[in-house]
């Protein structure tokens, strides 16, 4: 076993899905074609929407409309859940929720070159995230 493997290991028994049974083979049908990832998004999505009912919501949101269009800086499943280091998301209103919901925002929200590439224009990111505070990531759906 390599290291890369190693890692995604210790992820995935850390998680909310060996927890409810969801091994690496569910994910992995490919196993003995996987090829490297290439960090593609869209494969990431594919796979997540298998069992998770999120097609609608997320491909009408503005981060799922530009991940689609192959903008590989916006968010898909991974960036805000992890790839294989999933948890559980507890109480919809605990405050662990809430910080969770604020920093992974901000991981690239708080990015100015790529919020400028992007013409988001968020100077203060914290004030930015301040008005989403407590909201549903769900209601920035798109628009354009
Ligand atoms: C809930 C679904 C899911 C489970 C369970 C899962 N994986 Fe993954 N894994 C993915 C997705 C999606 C990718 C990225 C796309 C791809 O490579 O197919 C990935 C990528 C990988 C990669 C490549 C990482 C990279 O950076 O290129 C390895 C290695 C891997 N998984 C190993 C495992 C192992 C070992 C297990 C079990 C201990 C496991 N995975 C369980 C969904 C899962
Ligand atoms: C921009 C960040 C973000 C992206 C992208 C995202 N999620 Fe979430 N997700 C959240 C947050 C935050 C919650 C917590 C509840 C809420 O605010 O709706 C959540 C809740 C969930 C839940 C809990 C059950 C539910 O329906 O409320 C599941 C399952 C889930 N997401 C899966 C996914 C999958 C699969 C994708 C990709 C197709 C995805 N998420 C994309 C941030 C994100
Ligand atoms: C083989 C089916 C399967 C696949 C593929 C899968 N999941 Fe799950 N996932 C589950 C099951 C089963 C649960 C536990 C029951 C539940 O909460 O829905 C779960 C739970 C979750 C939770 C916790 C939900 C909560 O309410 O706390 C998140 C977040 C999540 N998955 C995200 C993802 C992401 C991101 C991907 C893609 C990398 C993915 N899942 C792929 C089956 C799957
Ligand atoms: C992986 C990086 C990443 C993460 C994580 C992320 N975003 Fe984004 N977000 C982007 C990018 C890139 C865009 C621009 C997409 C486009 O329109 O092409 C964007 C667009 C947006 C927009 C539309 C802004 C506008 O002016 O058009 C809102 C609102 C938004 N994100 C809110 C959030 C919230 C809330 C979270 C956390 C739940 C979050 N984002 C997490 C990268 C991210």
């Amino acid at each position: 076993m390599n290291a890369a493997t190693k890692k995604e290991n210790a992820e995935h028994y850390a998680s909310i899905h060996i927890q409810r049974d969801v091994m690496c083979a569910d994910c992995h049908t490919d196993v003995h074609t996987h090829r490297y990832w290439k960090k593609d998004k869209r494969v990431v999505v594919a796979k997540c929407i298998q069992c998770h009912d999120q097609e609608t919501i997320y491909s009408r949101s503005i981060h799922g409309a530009a991940v689609a269009a192959g903008n590989q800086d916006s968010a898909a499943c991974n960036d805000c859940h992890n790839l294989h280091d999933i948890k559980a998301l507890g109480e919809r209103i605990s405050h662990e929720n809430r910080v969770f919901h604020t920093q992974v925002c901000l991981k690239c929200h708080s990015n100015e070159a790529m919020m400028k590439r992007n013409k988001v224009f968020n100077v203060a990111a914290e004030t930015y995230m301040e008005s989403y505070h407590g909201k549903n990531y769900r209601l920035v759906i798109r628009k354009r």
